[in-house]
């Protein structure tokens, strides 16, 4: 098991406390899940049930509120039975502790003290709770305009709020700045983030009776999902679990689609704002954009846009059925009523779900 310089392809250890390649590559994790079934089926409804299947060991110690296991629930969305899994229900209200389970239990493994992080809302509220839980020291860099909300979250935590002129991304370059000398504990870059956000693909096969979606409608911001997803499918498929890999389908809005605009060779028409009720999504540069498309592409999936409208509707009708759901999260159900209408989903094995849960932002109503 190593680390990956996905530029130079170089190996370093598991247990260097890096989290960028001296090259400046970007690093994987590189590692042969093992999955038994009947002792995943024995373990407890825990995403670190799939013990075997992630890259870090567990006798170590881990730092975990027992989270994951969420439910998957079919809802029927223009006429058709679709699932939806809860990520609201964490405990910090979205899927981002997957990531920060994985990535807070590796950073202590490693004996760091101190972490960075950048974020404007819920990776930071993740990162800051499981660094709370594991005594670590926590430093979150946020743009100025970040919800009161988010930052309560993360002060609570006990975390140092370090507010940036400007926006999200003048808040990354600070935390990038601060991660010379400090452990990047990023969602983005750091790749035992992903360790977590992977555990989502094993849960859905698991919860489907251990087989594969046709498709999974996931949001596209930093695609900390989107590149998990395929790593975790990837696994299973290679494992012998699945026998074929789900298309891909990435949301993002009209007015920050970088992934959009890249995947069909067009041009954006405006310059991307983050100005939009989605603002989990409005990322203008990921870092890991070329994983995410291939993500897309190797799948056969798609990225599909959408609009305010489309969001604040989405939003209301999944709270007229009882979801309380953030705007990101809706921005993403309003993508799987576009790909139910405008594509042939007839036969097709629908997942997706609600990303962020409602309570930590305002109405829509
Ligand atoms: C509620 C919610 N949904 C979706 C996303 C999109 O994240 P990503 O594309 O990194 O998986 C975010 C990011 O912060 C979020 O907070």
């Amino acid at each position: 098991m190593t680390l990956v310089d996905n530029i130079t392809k170089n190996h370093f250890s598991i247990d260097e406390p890096i989290w960028i390649a001296p090259s400046g590559g970007l690093l994987d994790i590189n590692f042969v899940a093992k999955f038994d079934l009947q002792k995943i089926q024995k373990s407890y409804p825990n995403l670190w049930r799939y013990a075997d299947a992630i890259a870090i060991d567990q006798s170590k110690g881990i730092v975990s509120f027992n989270e994951g296991f969420t439910p998957l629930e079919p809802i029927v969305i223009k006429n058709k039975t679709i699932y939806i899994k809860h990520e609201q229900l964490f405990s910090t209200g979205s899927y981002k502790d997957r990531g920060a389970t994985t990535l807070i239990t590796k950073a202590k493994q490693l004996g760091i003290s101190k972490i960075v992080q950048d974020s404007s809302g819920n990776a930071g509220c993740a990162i800051a709770a499981y660094a709370a839980k594991a005594q670590i020291n926590c430093e979150i860099f946020l743009p100025e305009n970040t919800s009161d909300n988010n930052i309560s979250q993360m002060q609570a935590y006990g975390a140092t709020i370090t507010k940036v002129n400007g926006v999200r991304k003048d808040a990354a370059n600070a935390a990038l700045n601060a991660a010379k000398t400090t452990y990047y504990a990023s969602h983005c870059y750091n790749p035992w983030f992903f360790e977590g956000t992977k555990t989502f693909a094993f849960e859905v096969c698991e919860q489907l009776g251990w087989q594969s979606p046709d498709s999974v409608i996931l949001p596209a911001g930093n695609g900390t999902l989107i590149i998990g997803c395929y790593i975790g499918f990837k696994q299973l498929a290679a494992a012998g679990i699945i026998n074929k890999i789900p298309k891909i389908i990435g949301i993002q809005t009209e007015v920050c689609a970088p992934l959009f605009y890249s995947i069909n060779n067009q041009t954006p028409p405006l310059p991307f704002t983050n100005n939009t009720l989605a603002e989990g999504i409005a990322i203008e540069n990921p870092p890991r954009a070329t994983q995410i498309i291939n993500a897309i592409l190797n799948t056969k999936g798609t990225i599909i846009t959408v609009n305010e409208t489309e969001i604040k509707l989405a939003w209301k009708q999944m709270a007229l059925l009882g979801n309380y759901i953030e705007p990101t999260s809706a921005a993403t159900i309003a993508g799987v009523q576009k790909y139910l209408s405008n594509f042939d989903s007839t036969n097709e094995l629908i997942v997706s779900l609600f990303s962020g849960h409602g309570l930590k932002s305002k109405s829509l109503f």
